[in-house]
């Protein structure tokens, strides 16, 4: 068995890197830039906007776990694919995203596309990262306030260790073959209790801001590209709309062991808010 793992740079491949290594599963990384990739870990020069690049990518692996990017169209990724299943690749574990099953968005039309292949597959779909408060929101964190357009909405924010494994899980094993995993973590958190946590466990304050959509596409607008503001603008409108409040048993049920919670994630990240 061998594992081609796109985006290891990404919040979830870096951490499925690190569980392959543990279990001593073969792997390949693709990525832009080869030299990035850990010391010791095969590494090759892999981009979704070249196509050229993926036929070598493929070569002697058997299994993929495909991860899209930011706002990526899903034609691309179609396409690698229809490479990967035209090079007899068994099994595509592929990241989507908690709620896109009956929708039209570019992850779930890569989804269906890999649906109507002859190929293993399963679907990996987590509500919102943990981790996205120690990567994007670092900087206002730092600066004692973050904001985000919710409405007070709560979320059971997984742990991209918790996404990891489970693909990792769904890669090795036969028994997710063919299943959507659904994914949260055990905790029905507001960003409100998430910022008193942060605050006891840091000694400072951070505070929380639950601003509108308006003032939220002001604050961004010269930051973020349009295409990328109008689908973090469409995932903050699901939040408000309550399509977050739910959780899962999935974790547990693949792992054998609870979802990493609210105060492990803020414990285990503190180094990064300091
Ligand atoms: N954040 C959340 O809360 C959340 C929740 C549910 C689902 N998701 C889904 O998670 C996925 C993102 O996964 P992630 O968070 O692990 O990744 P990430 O942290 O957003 O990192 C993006 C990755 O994509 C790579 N990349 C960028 N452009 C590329 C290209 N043209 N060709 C190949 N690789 C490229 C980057 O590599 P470089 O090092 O080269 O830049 C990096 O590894 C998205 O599909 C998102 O919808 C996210």
């Amino acid at each position: 068995m061998k594992i081609l793992v796109t985006t290891p740079t990404g919040k979830v491949g870096s951490e499925l890197v690190r569980v392959l290594a543990a279990k001593g599963v073969t792997r390949r990384l693709a990525l832009r830039d080869p030299a990035k990739a850990p010391s010791g870990e095969e590494a090759v020069a892999f981009d979704y906007l070249k196509p050229e690049t993926w036929s070598a990518a493929l070569e002697g692996v058997d299994r993929v776990y495909l991860a899209s990017v930011g706002d990526q169209p899903a034609d691309p990724e179609k396409a690698f694919v229809d490479l990967a299943v035209s090079k007899g690749i068994l099994r595509i574990v592929k990241l989507g995203a908690a709620g896109i099953e009956n929708t039209d968005v570019p992850l779930r039309q890569v989804e269906k596309h890999i649906e109507s292949k002859s190929v293993q597959w399963t679907f990996v779909h987590p509500t919102w990262f943990w981790q996205n408060f120690s990567t994007a929101h670092v900087a206002s964190i730092k600066s004692g306030a973050f904001a985000e357009p919710v409405g007070g909405r709560w979320t059971a924010f997984v742990d991209t260790r918790d996404i990891a494994a489970v693909v990792a899980e769904a890669l090795v094993s036969d028994a997710w073959v063919g299943q959507i995993l659904t994914l949260t973590g055990p905790d029905k958190t507001t960003r409100v209790q998430f910022a008193v946590e942060l605050s006891r466990q840091l000694g400072r304050e951070v505070k929380f801001l639950d601003v509108t959509d308006e003032q939220f596409r002001a604050a961004v607008r010269d930051f973020l590209p349009a295409s990328y503001l109008e689908l973090l603008a469409a995932l903050y409108s699901w939040v408000r709309a309550g399509a977050t409040e739910f959780t899962t048993d999935t974790v547990e049920n693949v792992l054998g062991r609870k979802p990493i919670g609210l105060e492990r994630f803020v414990a285990d990240h503190l180094e990064v808010w300091r």
